[in-house]
C-alpha cells in the first residue's frame, strides 16, 4: 500500500504536510527522502503547522536536530552532513526516536542502521516542470497504514 501525489508548487507540498501533521502522534517517525532541494523542509514546515506548532522557522542546516515545541513536540532531523551514523549517538538520538514527540528525518539513508522498525516513508521526486513534485508515501507498520488511510 502506498500513495502518490503530485504537487504543483511549494504551497501545495506544504499543505500536504499540514494534512499529515494533523494525523501524527507522539512516537511517530516520518522518513523524508529525496534529492537536495526537492522540498523535504517545505513539507516539514507544513507538518509543524498541522501539529499546531506556530513558531516554526527554518533553522540552521548545521544542526542535526531542531526541536519545535508544541503540545506534541516536533524533532526535525537533517542528517545530510554527518559522516557516519554513529554521530547520532553523541546527541542521544534514542531519546528523540523513542521519546514523546514526532520525529521527521531528512536523509534517512545516512542513518540506516538506526532507523526504527516501523515508520512512514515519504519520497519526493522532481516532476515534469520546475515547480512540480511527485510525492510517494508508503507506510511500514499498522499505525502508519492507518495514517495513510486517513490521508486518502
Ligand atoms: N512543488 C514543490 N514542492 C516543494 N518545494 C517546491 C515545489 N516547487 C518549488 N519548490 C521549491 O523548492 C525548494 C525546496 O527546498 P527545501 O529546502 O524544502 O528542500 P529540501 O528537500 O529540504 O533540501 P535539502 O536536502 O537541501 O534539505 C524551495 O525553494 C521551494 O520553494
Ligand atoms: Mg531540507
Amino acid at each position: 500500500m502506498k500513495i502518490k501525489i503530485a504537487t504543483k508548487n511549494a504551497k501545495e507540498t506544504e499543505n500536504l504536510g499540514v494534512k499529515l501533521g494533523k494525523l501524527l502522534k507522539k512516537g511517530d517517525i516520518v522518513l523524508l527522502s529525496g534529492n537536495l532541494g526537492t522540498g523535504k523542509t517545505v513539507l516539514t514546515k507544513g507538518i509543524a503547522k498541522g501539529m499546531g506548532i506556530l513558531d516554526y522557522v527554518t533553522s540552521p542546516t548545521f544542526m542535526i536536530v531542531n526541536e519545535h515545541m508544541g503540545n506534541t513536540p516536533l524533532y526535525h532531523f537533517d542528517v545530510y552532513r554527518i559522516e557516519d551514523y554513529t554521530e547520532l549517538y553523541d546527541i542521544g538520538y534514542e531519546e528523540y526516536f523513542y521519546g514523546n514527540g514526532v520525529c521527521v528525518i531528512e536523509w534517512p539513508e545516512k542513518i540506516k542502521p538506526l532507523i526504527p522498525k516501523e515508520y512512514l516513508y515519504v519520497h519526493i521526486d522532481s516532476g515534469s516542470t520546475d515547480d512540480e513534485r511527485v510525492i510517494e508515501i508508503a507506510p511500514c507498520g499498522k499505525k502508519y497504514e492507518d495514517i495513510l488511510k486517513e490521508m486518502k
